[in-house]
């Protein structure tokens, strides 16, 4: 697969650490030092559904495409008001698609490794010419505004992907381990008068200590496995395009590779933790600002609820 169209959109409403130190036992000082976010973008006024719909839009605009090319829709969501019709179908009604599969996936954060891989298999397969993939999340809606521990992390996107036939991927690496204490969310599932069990919905519950130790460790190794398996050397990499959860895991990563920082973009400090659009509303930027060129190779690596990882090598042959 090659990757020939991006776009992002964020939410208008900006909320600063100030902003919420009001309300919340924090301090723009310990958000900072401790995670590198100053503001996150939080949705309001508008949809993720609205979101979305803008990212495709300019997405489909770069590649030169139009929604009716599209023959296969992949979103990657933890949670949007529908539990059911899936993300992907609502979208293709907005984006005004033809009547081409849609496909949900939620693997929480690493969404979109995941799917660039789902989209990879289908291209290879001849399956499919034109694929349209989206990570769109409101982890705003999620969180436990009351408590200061994970609401302060994270922040609402939504990025668009056109992927084609190409040879751009050039190694992935998926793994999950089954770990449900360290991060998860449950909903309240409708009243069943046969379940006898008391059941309560719970609002994001993360170990913070045991996330940022997983994250640094399988990122680390995972990026190694697949500059290997590529064939790749360090010194050839452009950009390590990192989930962006927190500076201090990053920097982290930084260190234990022995690369310099200007091979490690980051806009956590604006939008704080969108999920599994914090990695492709960053390339996104890469890409509209010009900083990728044909033949630059490009390393993502990604972590999250599962526990899940994924990393890949990215040949980037352009739009
Ligand atoms: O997509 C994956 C999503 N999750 C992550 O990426 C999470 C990864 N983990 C982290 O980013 C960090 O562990 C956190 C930012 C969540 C926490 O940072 P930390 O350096 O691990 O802090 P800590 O949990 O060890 O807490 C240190 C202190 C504690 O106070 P005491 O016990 O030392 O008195 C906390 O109660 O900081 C306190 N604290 C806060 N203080 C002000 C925890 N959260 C806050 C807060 N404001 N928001």
């Amino acid at each position: 697969m090659k990757i020939i169209g991006t776009g992002s959109a964020l939410p208008s409403l900006s909320v600063s650490n100030d902003m919420l130190a009001a309300f919340l036992d924090t301090s723009d000082e310990w958000i900072s030092t401790r995670t590198g976010v100053k503001h996150r973008r939080i949705l309001s006024t508008e949809t993720l559904f609205d979101l979305a719909t803008q990212a495709v839009e300019q997405a489909l605009e770069q590649a030169k495409l139009t929604a009716s090319d599209i023959d296969y829709i992949i979103c990657s969501n933890l949670v949007n008001i529908y539990a059911t019709p899936s993300f992907s179908s609502i979208l293709q009604g907005r984006i005004g698609a033809a009547n081409c599969p849609c496909l949900d996936i939620n693997t929480a954060c690493t969404g979109f490794v995941y799917a660039l891989d789902i989209a990879d298999a289908f291209l290879k397969a001849g399956k499919v010419k034109n694929a349209l993939i989206v990570c769109a999340e409101e982890p705003s809606r999620i969180v436990d505004w009351t408590e200061r521990d994970a609401s302060i992390l994270f922040g609402d996107g939504a990025a668009a992907a056109i992927v084609v036939p190409g040879d751009d991927l050039r190694a992935v690496y998926l793994s999950t381990t089954s770990n449900i204490d360290s991060l998860y969310y449950q909903r309240k599932l409708e009243f069943n008068p046969f379940v006898k069990r008391k059941e309560y919905g719970k609002p994001l519950v993360m170990n913070g200590r045991e996330i940022f130790r997983l994250a640094v460790l399988n990122s680390i190794s995972d990026i190694n496995r697949v500059l290997d398996t590529a064939g790749v050397q360090k010194s050839d990499v452009k950009f390590y395009v990192l989930h962006q959860a927190n500076m201090r895991i990053i920097e982290a990563i930084r260190q234990n590779l022995g690369e310099p920082e200007e091979k490690f973009p980051h806009n956590l400090e604006h939008y704080g933790n969108t999920a599994s659009a914090s990695l492709p509303i960053l390339l996104d930027e890469l890409n509209k600002s010009n900083q990728l060129q044909k033949g630059d190779i490009l390393v993502l690596s990604s972590f999250g609820a599962g526990f899940a990882t994924g990393a890949c090598v990215l040949h980037w042959s352009g739009n």
